[in-house]
């Protein structure tokens, strides 16, 4: 058994930047970091567009950004929250610039803003496009700076250990020997990312199975908001590559435009803001055309672009495409929508607070009300240094306790026998995923979402055998916890009559011929 005052289950921007600030606060109380493969794997890491700060304050305003996130939500955001995410910005975006974190500068010096779909002004802080790589690079380092922070990698969070509605630490399978542990801690934190692999089209990486959500539900804690699954308009269309590789937003900021095969610009029929309009009705614009057409992507055209600035802006797009033998300059990006975002998550108040004592969650996994229900684009890192911020000036002025004693039941450690069969698990992981992609994407019907939850809760009581007869793995552990997200996305969609932002239901139409 390990102890330690603060336990932090992932090591993504929501983790590292909590844990940096608590154990700078707190030279001698200890910390724990938990990851469950390498350091710095995690969606962090991929983010391209940026950080959405206001910077320029004549142009821009904060009241622009927030009006910008609360129409993206759709009328579901909670406008307090919004005000205080959005003015929080350019404080919390200096505190990664101190750790390290370098952005793009115009030729005077000053930060370069890009744009993104839904943003009605220039906001967007980037590095290159690899600006989550940029930031995981600084607070990693940042993180291995402090004394008092213990990191362990390959460390898999399998069960959050709570008494009388109390978090007291975390069961952890140790992937390196094989051990489950008990982290005792007096405060746990859930950062633990996205959901993507739940769907067969990702842009996220394969870290992200929903393990925080899945463990907050098995500890009773209140989730909302799984209905609310974000698709990103232009994932490159290249078939059987999990994850799919995202062309930024940010290309379309920059002057790329959506065309149909045949060259028809069709998001000037949609939306006035065309291809800058919010997420939710881009992807949903391209769904439509697809389904018209027959085709199996759409286009995005940069051909008319300044290539050198292009270039340098978006090097690593530019390359991947070039390593496709797609020339940016001569040919237009084959791209489709694929899952990109969790709006929803673990309920937590403005200090992170779950309904389970002692536990918090920042991140993608958690549901703070800033995203209602669509994110506006680059509002993600923002809301995780804002949350993890507010976490810590809520904890800095607690007393110090001393955790309560972790009654962990030991004979349910006990190794068994039987080895899981891989080769099945994969097969269900990958059933799920075809599911979820069909009958939970950006159109859905209560037809297909019947059928999925009937069959994901029967998958959720074949492993429920499985659990009892065999010694635990991280495969078995992930796919379990993959199915009860998909779950709960199928029945908060199943009850969700109208429709908003990134959900949309119709009634079935059939497929039979007439
Ligand atoms: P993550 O960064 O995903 O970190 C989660 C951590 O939890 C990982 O370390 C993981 O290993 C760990 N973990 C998970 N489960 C367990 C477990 N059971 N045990 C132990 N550890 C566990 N947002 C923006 O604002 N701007 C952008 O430009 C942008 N671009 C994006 C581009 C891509 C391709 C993707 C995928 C996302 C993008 N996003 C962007 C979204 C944003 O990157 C994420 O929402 C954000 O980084 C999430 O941070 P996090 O710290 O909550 O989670
Ligand atoms: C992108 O660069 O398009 C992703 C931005 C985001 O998800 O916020």
């Amino acid at each position: 058994m390990k102890k330690c005052d603060y336990l932090v289950i992932g090591s993504g921007i929501a983790g590292l930047s909590f844990a940096i600030k608590i154990a700078q606060r707190f030279p001698q109380r200890k910390v724990i970091i938990i990851t469950k493969t390498v350091e710095e794997e995690c969606n962090t890491k991929y983010a391209q567009g940026g950080i959405a700060v206001v910077i320029d304050k004549i142009e821009d305003s904060f009241e622009k950004h927030i009006q910008d996130t609360l129409i993206c939500g759709d009328g579901l955001c909670d406008s307090d929250v919004v005000k205080m995410v959005v003015s929080q910005g350019p404080e919390r975006l200096q505190e990664l610039m101190n750790w390290g974190a370098q952005f793009d500068l115009t030729a005077n010096g000053t930060l370069d803003l890009g744009k993104e779909g839904g943003h009605s002004n220039n906001r967007v802080v980037h590095h290159k496009d690899q600006t989550g790589y940029e930031i995981e690079k600084a607070i990693v380092a940042e993180a291995h700076r402090q004394p008092n922070i213990e990191f362990y990698e390959y460390h898999f969070a399998l069960d959050l250990v709570t008494k009388d509605n109390c978090c007291l630490g975390a069961k952890v399978l140790n992937e390196l020997t094989n051990e489950i542990i008990t982290i005792q801690s007096t405060y746990t934190l859930l950062a633990t990312g996205g959901i993507g692999q739940v769907y067969g089209h990702t842009t996220n990486p394969t870290v992200a199975t929903g393990d925080g959500i899945a463990m907050a539900k098995r500890a009773n804690a209140i989730i909302a908001d799984m209905e609310f699954i974000q698709f990103h308009p232009t994932a490159l269309y290249h078939k059987d590559v999990n994850p799919t590789f995202l062309i930024s937003e940010a290309v379309r900021g920059f002057g790329a435009v959506l065309r149909t095969k045949d060259g028809r610009r069709f998001m000037t029929e949609y939306d006035d803001r065309a291809d800058l309009a919010s997420r939710d009705i881009v992807s949903q614009s391209i769904e439509q055309e697809l389904k018209k057409s027959g085709d199996e992507c759409v286009y995005l055209d940069c051909t008319q672009l300044d290539i050198k600035a292009f270039k340098n802006h978006f090097p690593m797009i530019y390359d991947r495409c070039k390593a496709l033998s797609i020339p940016v300059e001569t040919q237009w990006i084959p791209v489709i929508p694929a899952q990109h975002y969790l709006c929803g998550g673990i309920v937590v108040n403005t200090n992170g607070q779950t309904s389970v004592e002692n536990l918090f969650a920042c991140g993608e996994c958690s549901r703070t009300g800033l995203h209602g229900a669509n994110r506006l684009a680059s509002n993600s890192l923002l809301e995780a240094i804002v949350y993890s911020n507010n976490i810590y000036t809520y904890l800095s002025q607690k007393k110090k306790i001393n955790p309560k004693t972790a009654v962990v039941n030991h004979h349910e450690f006990l190794p068994k026998p039987g080895t899981m069969n891989q080769k099945y698990l994969a097969s269900i992981r990958d059933h799920l995923q075809k599911i979820m992609q069909q009958n939970a994407g950006i159109i859905r019907n209560d037809v297909d979402l019947l059928d999925s939850q009937m069959e994901l809760t029967y998958w959720e009581l074949e492993l429920q055998l499985l659990e009892e007869n065999f010694a635990l793995n991280k495969a078995f552990c992930e796919l379990k916890n993959m199915i009860t997200v998909g779950l709960l996305i199928v029945d908060h969609s199943l009850k969700r009559t109208e429709n908003r932002g990134g959900f949309v239901k119709n009634k079935k139409t059939t497929t039979l011929p007439l």
